[in-house]
């Protein structure tokens, strides 16, 4: 595996990769890689011919900054993960290879920067306005303007996210759409422990206690996709929201049924086209997020 840390570096490698006729594929990370990611590399080296991933701690998609503090950082063990994945290229940028002094200082003082944009009006409607949006203000501009400049430097034919993100995956698929970005986005399926929890860097910060009792997130969901053509939306809502309420360990931020385009919420089942039921809990070190599709 090749390793760049400079933005030209990799840009110059990939050109002469491209010349060379090849297939890009592309899986952007965060790091503290766990075998959710590596899954996102197996998609990728089936279905092109050089894979790249990155992994950089975006600062602009952190609402709440002790979260950034306490993300996992654990470079070594992620090189070592991806080298037994088969990646054919990390990029591990620094930084100032990302952002501008600017562009930083605009997000220091909270003002949204559209830079990204390229003049064009990217709006994601209702997309952003719900669920992650309107538990994490400004998350999703921070993923959209990491991620557009990650595809601008890597320019893959095909980028590869994992569906824990769901509405994540809608936003960067509007994101694609808007800007016109001549690249294919291909949702992986969710990666779980034995016992059911969705895989997630941040898994890590629980504590011995809390990682004991956090399946409850994926019993629930399991359990509303057993209910759910005998039970109306609501019902489901409040059943789960009940289940929650008095729980010493967890508090729910929300859990919804969304359409899986609109990502807003069913009126009913039988009037759906598509039904994905989405949870985020909070616990004392940490925040997860899971969710199942219905249909
Ligand atoms: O899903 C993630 O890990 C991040 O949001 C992403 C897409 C790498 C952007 O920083």
């Amino acid at each position: 595996m090749i390793i760049f840390y400079s933005s030209e570096k990799l840009k110059n490698h990939l050109n002469s990769v491209l010349s060379g006729q090849k297939t890009i594929g592309f899986a952007p990370t965060m790091g503290a890689l766990h075998q959710g990611h590596v899954s996102l590399v197996a998609a990728a080296k089936k279905l092109c011919d050089v894979v790249v991933c990155s992994i950089f701690v975006n600062p602009t998609q952190f609402n709440d900054l002790s979260d950034l503090d306490k993300y996992p950082r654990t470079l070594e063990a992620d090189k070592a993960l991806l080298v037994s994945a088969g990646c054919d290229i990390l990029f591990a940028p620094e930084i100032n290879e990302i952002y501008s002094a600017e562009e930083l200082e605009l997000k220091r003082q909270h003002k949204e920067d559209k830079s990204w944009m390229l003049g064009k009006n990217v709006d994601f409607g209702l997309l952003d306005k719900v669920m992650e949006g309107a538990h994490r203000p400004g998350h999703f501009n921070g993923v959209a303007q990491v991620v557009s400049k990650l595809f601008r430097i890597v320019e893959p034919h095909k980028a590869f996210f994992g569906q824990k993100d769901f509405q994540q995956l809608s936003v960067i698929r509007s994101m694609v759409k808007q800007l016109e970005m001549p690249l294919e986005i291909v949702a992986c399926p969710i990666v779980r422990e034995a016992d059911g929890l969705a895989m997630s860097s941040r898994n890590t910060r629980l504590s011995v206690e809390e990682r004991k009792n956090v399946t409850k997130i994926s019993g629930t969901l399991f359990s509303v996709k057993e209910e759910y053509k005998n039970k109306p939306v609501s019902e489901l809502i409040q059943q789960v929201e009940d289940l929650f309420k008095n729980d010493p360990c967890m508090t729910l931020e929300y859990f919804d049924i969304v359409d899986s385009s609109s990502i807003q919420t069913i009126d009913s089942f039988g009037s759906a086209k598509s039904a994905v039921a989405c949870i985020a809990v909070k616990l004392e070190s940490v925040r997860l997020i899971d969710n199942i599709v219905l249909f």
